[in-house]
């Protein structure tokens, strides 16, 4: 048992002076002052934010892309994760083609069960809809799957449009939601090949081949067919200012459309891809960092509450040995980079004049927690939710250095970063599993049947 004493808790209505106590895995009180009734540890949480443990909806870990296997994987990744103040996280189980989403889903809880310091959730990623994959629906909803993802790119994992627009139908009934990867494949494909017989083979290449326009193409697809199947959408990592224009027009048109972004897309820009040497690599990841007015744009539509999950996109490879498969042909660069650890910190230092921290919890937390079917037992401080709890010291000061992170792979996208704010002290399930910054060993995290 856990007594917080004096935090500031975060509540979707602004910061409430509170105690809070913890009892099997649980929240079990939140009063103005709990009188310890003995045997219990009591933390001092003067000048400090008591949060509800921050969700990714969006991690990569131990994915196999066919040519080489993310740096992370669920022991290191999970790891990484708390000491940043992540409590869960929402990991993709993949279908391969041909294969069935169940074995896919067991295929991941082989990888996650019994190593992850936080709690795991599986979105499903459907790459073969067929008659077998709808029968499968009812099974995987059982198994606590009610989100899923599909993509318009990447030519082993993209469905056609009216894959998609089935999908969409048939999860609607059960309030599945189905996150998509919004670039145009054939468009992105054509110019990827046309660069590289033109001998065009740089890192810098990438964001040329992945317009924004081909993002803003599929967004609008997507909204379309969320129309013609009378189902919300969700865009998954959007990152450019044409997108978010689709995003708001289909909007205005009355539906219901979720759009996710990452710290990337709102701290860094294509200026990346042009260092010297093959240091852009470290940066090509699918889509790509765009130009300065992109990142203003969604960083004001954050502000302005229209974006309704921050996450990471977590999918990290090495630059030594990994980045550097793609030297010579920019094709073969594995897609995606690190951030895992440190998005609460980059998110709470970058908004902190424009966001108050309670609406940074809801785009670090509850927003995923209500999206993905796990609200109020994960992403609020209420007494019967999940003991996930993140004492925040925003008097901290530190720098995002690769030599000093815990995630497991050899730079970060944000090194030099100067941080205002610290994850103190992370609870999950209740135990103590991170201190400043450290792992402190535990490994609580459980499976979140939706
Ligand atoms: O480059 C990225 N983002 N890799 C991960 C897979 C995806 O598209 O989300
Ligand atoms: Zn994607
Ligand atoms: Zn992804």
């Amino acid at each position: 048992m856990t007594i917080l004493r004096n935090g500031a808790l975060m509540t979707p209505e602004g910061p409430m002076n509170a105690d809070l106590r913890m009892d099997k895995g649980k929240i079990a009180e939140i009063a103005p002052h709990i009188r310890p009734g003995g045997g219990e540890d009591v933390v001092d949480a003067s000048g400090c934010w008591v949060c509800p443990g921050f969700i990714d909806g969006h991690t990569h870990l131990d994915l196999d892309t066919g040519a080489t296997r993310t740096a992370d994987d669920f022991a290191s990744g999970t790891r990484a994760a708390v000491c940043g103040g992540t409590t869960t996280i929402c990991d993709f189980a993949t279908q391969d083609r041909g294969d069935t989403m169940a074995h896919a889903l067991e295929v991941w809880h082989a990888l996650a069960d019994g190593v992850s310091s936080c709690n795991y959730a599986f979105h499903m990623a459907v790459t073969d809809w067929n008659e077998r994959t709808k029968a499968e629906l009812p099974a995987l909803r059982a198994a606590g799957v009610t989100s899923f993802k599909a993509y318009f790119a990447y030519d082993n994992l993209r469905l056609d449009d009216g894959a998609i627009l089935e999908l969409l139908e048939s999860i609607r009934p059960f309030g599945g939601i189905l996150g998509v990867h919004c670039e145009n494949g054939d468009v992105v494909e054509r110019l990827r090949r046309r660069a590289v017989a033109q001998g065009r083979t740089g890192p810098e290449n990438h964001p040329l081949t992945r317009p924004a326009e081909a993002e803003a193409e599929a967004v609008d697809r997507l909204c379309w067919l969320g129309r013609m199947a009378d189902a919300p959408v969700h865009i998954v990592h959007l990152s450019s200012a044409l997108g978010l224009e689709e995003v708001r027009r289909a909007r205005r048109r009355g539906q219901t459309v979720y759009a996710e972004t990452c710290p990337q897309y709102l701290l860094l820009d294509d200026s990346r891809y042009r260092l010297p040497g093959f240091e852009g690599a470290k940066y090509v990841m699918s889509p790509p960092l765009r130009g300065r007015e992109d990142v203003c744009a969604l960083r004001e539509a954050v502000v302005n509450g229209e974006i309704d999950t921050i996450s990471t996109d977590h999918c990290d490879f090495n630059f030594a040995g990994q980045k550097e498969l793609g030297r010579g042909d920019f094709t073969k660069i594995p897609n995606g980079a690190p951030g895992i650890e440190h998005r609460p910190a980059l998110m709470f230092t970058s908004f902190s004049g424009a966001l108050s921290p309670s609406r940074l919890c809801a785009l670090l937390s509850a927003g995923q927690a209500r999206l993905f079917g796990m609200y109020p037992r994960k992403g609020a401080l209420a007494v019967g939710s999940d003991a996930d709890v993140v004492v925040w010291d925003p008097r901290a000061r530190w720098t995002i250095t690769a030599a000093g992170q815990v995630q497991n792979v050899d730079y970060t996208p944000y090194e030099g970063m100067e941080m205002e704010g610290r994850a103190r002290l992370v609870y999950v399930n209740g135990v103590l599993a991170a201190r400043n910054g450290q792992p402190t060993g535990a490994v609580a995290g459980e499976y979140i049947k939706r």
